[in-house]
C-alpha cells in the first residue's frame, strides 16, 4: 500500500504533446492513490496521444484543454487553477514546453496556466535524445532550475525512435514519489516574492491558544486564533523550510507543505514541541499558552451545584523557557504579548527565556494581535535594538519577522 503522502494536496498536472502522454492516466492514478486531488490541463497536441476522457475518469475532475471554453463564474480560469494548486507537475514536458516556459511564452492552455503558478513545480521531460542534448534545451533547463523548478528524469531507455538513449520520461511511480517527497519551494517571481532563503532549514513553530480543562466542557483559554503562527509557518514553507507547526485549537487548515500537529493543552504542546525541537534549527514560540490550569481535572462534567466557585490553579509548563534553556546552536524566537512598557517587558522576557529575538506585540491596540487579520510588531534583539514593522496583514508581518531572523542568524 502506497503511503498517502499527498493527502489533501491539490496537484495541478500539465500534459503536453509527446508519446509519453499515454502514461499519464497511470500517473494520475498514482497521485490519487497517494491522496492527491488532481486537476489536469492539457495542450491540443497532448490530445493526440491521450484521450481527455481517460484523464477525466481517473482524476474525477473535468480536464481543461480549452481556456476559452465557457465556464461558470466570472473568475479568470487559468489564474484560479494556478492559485488553487498546492503542488504542480508537468509530465511529459516536451522541448517545446521547456523553451516556452523559460521564455515566458503562453500560447496554449499548459503554458498559460503554468506561467501563473507559484506552487512548487516538478517537471518530467520526455523527448528524443538529440533534442534533450540541444544547447537551447539545456539552457532552458538551467534557467528553470534557477527559478526553483525541479526535474525528474529524463531517463535512459528505449525511445519511440527505435533505439536506446536519454530522453524517456520517468515511470509514473517514480514521478509521483518524487513529487510527494519534494521540498516545498515556491517558483521565483520578479521583484521579490519568496526568496528560497530558508531552503532545507528545519523550523518548529507553536501557534494558537491552549485549553486547560477543568472537566470535559469547561476550560481556561484565550482569544488567540492561531493566524500569526500559521502565517509564520506558511511563509517559512514558501521560502523552502521544512516546518512543523504545533497548534492549539484553531479553525485553520494546515498551510501547504507544513506538518501540522494538533494539541489541546500546554502539557501536550510541550511534549509535541520537544519531539520536533530535537531536529529543529529555528524555533518560534507564537502560541498564546495559558499560564495556569485547574489544579484538579475531572473526567466527567461536574454539576453546577457541586462545583467549588473558587478554582485552585497551578502553573502550566513554560514551553519557550523549557526548550530554550538547552537550545545549543538553535535560533529561538519568542513573542511577548504586552499592554504596557511593551519594549522593556519584551526585552526582559528575551533575557529570562533565553531567546535570540522577541517579537513584541502591543495587544492593547485595537484591531491587531489576538484574533485580528492584521498585526503590528516590534522585533527586539538582546542588545536592546528594535526593528519596527508596519501594521499589515499577518502574512506580510510574518515575512518581516523571517527577514529579521535570516539576517540575525547570518550575522
Ligand atoms: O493567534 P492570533 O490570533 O493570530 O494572535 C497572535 C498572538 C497575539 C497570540 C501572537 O502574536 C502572540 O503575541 N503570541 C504570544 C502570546 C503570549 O502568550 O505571550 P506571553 O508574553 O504571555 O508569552 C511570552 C512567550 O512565552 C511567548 O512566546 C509564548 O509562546 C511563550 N510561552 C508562554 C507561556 C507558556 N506557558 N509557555 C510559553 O511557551
Amino acid at each position: 500500500m502506497t503511503e498517502r503522502a499527498l493527502e489533501g494536496r491539490r496537484v495541478l498536472l500539465g500534459v503536453t504533446g509527446g508519446i509519453a502522454a499515454y502514461k499519464t492516466p497511470e500517473l494520475v492514478r498514482q497521485l490519487v492513490e497517494r491522496g492527491a486531488d488532481v486537476q489536469v490541463v492539457m495542450t491540443p497536441a497532448a490530445r493526440q496521444f491521450v484521450a481527455p476522457l481517460a484523464l477525466q475518469v481517473v482524476s474525477r475532475r473535468t480536464v481543461v484543454s480549452d481556456l476559452f471554453a465557457r465556464s461558470e463564474g466570472a473568475e479568470v480560469r487559468h489564474i484560479a487553477m494556478a492559485r488553487e494548486a498546492d503542488l504542480a507537475l508537468i509530465a511529459p514536458a516536451t522541448a517545446n514546453l521547456l523553451g516556452k516556459l523559460a521564455h515566458g511564452i503562453a500560447d496554449d492552455p499548459v503554458t498559460t496556466v503554468f506561467l501563473a503558478v507559484t506552487a512548487p513545480t516538478l517537471i518530467a521531460p520526455a523527448m528524443n535524445d538529440e533534442m534533450w542534448r540541444h544547447p537551447a534545451v539545456a539552457a532552458a533547463v538551467e534557467r528553470l532550475e534557477e527559478w526553483r523548478y525541479r526535474f525528474v528524469g529524463p531517463e535512459e531507455g528505449f525511445l519511440a525512435e527505435g533505439y536506446a538513449g536519454v530522453g524517456r520520461m520517468s515511470e509514473p511511480e517514480t514521478i509521483a514519489a518524487t513529487l510527494a517527497a519534494m521540498p516545498y519551494s515556491t517558483i521565483a517571481r520578479a521583484g521579490g516574492g519568496a526568496p528560497g532563503d530558508l531552503d532545507g532549514v528545519r523550523v518548529l513553530i507553536t501557534a494558537g491558544p491552549t485549553r486547560e480543562h477543568l472537566d470535559p466542557v469547561r476550560f481556561l483559554s484565550n482569544p488567540s486564533s492561531g493566524r500569526m503562527g500559521y502565517a509564520l509557518a506558511a511563509e517559512a514553507a514558501a521560502r523552502g523550510a521544512r516546518v512543523t507547526l504545533v497548534s492549539g485549537p484553531a479553525e485553520i487548515s494546515a498551510p501547504a507543505g507544513v506538518e501540522l500537529v494538533r494539541v489541546t493543552s500546554a502539557e501536550e504542546m510541550l511534549a509535541a514541541s520537544q519531539r520536533a525541537f530535537a531536529t529543529a534549527d529555528v524555533f518560534i514560540a507564537a502560541a498564546a499558552v495559558a499560564d495556569f490550569r485547574p489544579a484538579r481535572r475531572f473526567d466527567h462534567k461536574q454539576k453546577k451545584a457541586t462545583l467549588d466557585p473558587h478554582l485552585e490553579l497551578e502553573p502550566t509548563p513554560d514551553i519557550l523557557e523549557t526548550l530554550a534553556r538547552d537550545k545549543g546552536e538553535r535560533f529561538v524566537v519568542g513573542f511577548a504579548a504586552e499592554t504596557e512598557n511593551v519594549i522593556a517587558s519584551a526585552h526582559d522576557k528575551l533575557l529570562r527565556k533565553h531567546a535570540d529575538l522577541v517579537v513584541a506585540n502591543d495587544v492593547g491596540m485595537p484591531d491587531i494581535g489576538f484574533a485580528a487579520e492584521e498585526n503590528q510588531v516590534s522585533i527586539v534583539a538582546p542588545d536592546g535594538s528594535v526593528i519596527e514593522l508596519d501594521r499589515a496583514a499577518k502574512r506580510t508581518v510574518a515575512g518581516g519577522v523571517w527577514d529579521a531572523i535570516v539576517t540575525t542568524r547570518k550575522a
